[in-house]
C-alpha cells in the first residue's frame, strides 16, 4: 500500500522521525516493511514508534543506502509499506511495570509505554551519546538515563540503571542491541522476574516465507527455529537464545 509522509526530520545526530498517514490497527512491538527507493530492492523492516488516530510515526537511523533514501524523502511523497507484520508485545494490565530501551530499540517501545496505561512505569532508557524521545516518554512514566559518554544521565550501559528497581517491579519489556538483551535477560532470570524481549534479526520478506531470520528457541534440552518476522519480534526472554 501507498502511505503519504507528513514530516521526515533529523531529531538528532543521524535519527529521523518520519511521520505518515495511516489507517490501520497495529500492536505495540509490530513493524512495517518499507521500500526505500533506489537501488534496494528488498523492503527494511522498522518498528512502530507511535500510532495516534490516522497517523503512524516511526524513528530510524541511517545505517545504509536503504536508510539514507529514506532520510531524503519529503512530506507529500509517497512511500510503499507493507504491514503491520510480526507478533507484538503482550499487555499485561495492573502491574508494576520496567522498560528497557537501548538505541534504536528505544522506538517501539514508546507506543508499547502508552498502550500500558500502568500506574507504574520505570523506563530506563540508554544511548551512545545523543539522547531523544525523553519527553515523550515523560508522559508515561519515570525515566532514568544512561549514556556510554556520560553525556546525559548515568556513564554507562543502560543494565546499570535498573539494578535498584528489578527486585520491586512485576514485569519487564526490553527492546535493544544485543550485548544488552543479553545482559536484561540474565538480570530478568536471575531476579526471577517475566521478560519480553523485542529480537532483531536481518530480513528478506518479513512474512515468514524465506527464513532469513531465523532465531533458536529453548525447547527443554533442546533447541528449535522460529521467525523473527512472524513468530516474534517478541519473544519472552527466556525461550530465545541471544
Ligand atoms: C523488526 C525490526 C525492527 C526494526 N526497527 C528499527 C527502528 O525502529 N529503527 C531503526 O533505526 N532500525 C530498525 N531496525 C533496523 C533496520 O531495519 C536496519 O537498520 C535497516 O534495514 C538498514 O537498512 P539500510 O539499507 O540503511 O542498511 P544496509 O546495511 O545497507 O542494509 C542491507 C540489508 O540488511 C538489512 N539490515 C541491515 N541491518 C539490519 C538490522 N539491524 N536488522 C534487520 N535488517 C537489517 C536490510 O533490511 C537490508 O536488506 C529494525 C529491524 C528489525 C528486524
Ligand atoms: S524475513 Fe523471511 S521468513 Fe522472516
Amino acid at each position: 500500500m501507498l502511505k503519504k509522509i507528513i514530516s521526515n526530520i533529523e531529531i538528532s545526530s543521524g535519527i529521523y522521525k518520519m511521520v505518515l498517514e495511516w489507517e490501520e490497527k497495529a500492536f505495540p512491538g509490530q513493524f512495517i516493511m518499507l521500500n526505500c527507493g533506489g537501488r534496494t530492492l528488498l523492503k527494511r523492516p522498522m518498528s512502530i514508534c507511535d500510532i495516534d488516530k490516522k497517523i503512524l510515526t516511526i524513528v530510524y537511523q541511517l545505517k545504509g543506502e536503504g536508510t539514507k533514501n529514506l532520510s531524503k524523502m519529503k512530506p507529500g511523497d509517497s512511500i510503499e509499506i507493507t504491514g503491520p507484520h510480526g507478533h507484538g508485545f503482550d499487555i499485561f494490565k495492573n502491574k508494576k511495570i520496567l522498560i528497557v530501551g537501548g538505541g534504536v530499540g528505544i522506538p517501539p517501545l514508546l507506543y508499547l509505554t502508552k498502550e500500558l496505561k500502568s500506574e507504574k512505569i520505570y523506563i530506563a532508557l540508554g544511548f551512545r551519546s545523543e539522547i531523544y524521545l525523553i519527553d515523550e516518554f515523560k508522559k508515561y512514566g519515570e525515566v532514568f538515563i544512561a549514556t556510554e559518554d556520560g553525556s546525559h544521565g548515568k556513564c554507562g550501559y543502560v543494565t546499570d540503571l535498573i539494578k535498584d528497581i528489578i527486585d520491586d517491579i512485576d514485569i519487564i519489556y526490553g527492546c535493544g542491541p544485543k550485548p544488552m538483551l543479553k545482559a536484561l535477560k540474565e538480570m530478568a532470570i536471575k531476579a526471577k522476574k517475566p521478560c519480553q524481549i523485542s529480537v532483531e534479526e536481518r530480513m528478506g520478506c518479513g512474512i515468514g516465507a524465506c527464513m532469513v531470520c531465523a532465531c533458536k528457541i529453548k525447547d527443554k534440552d533442546n533447541f528449535h527455529y522460529k521467525k523473527v518476522c512472524k513468530d516474534g519480534p517478541v519473544f519472552w526472554a527466556e525461550e530465545v537464545e541471544i
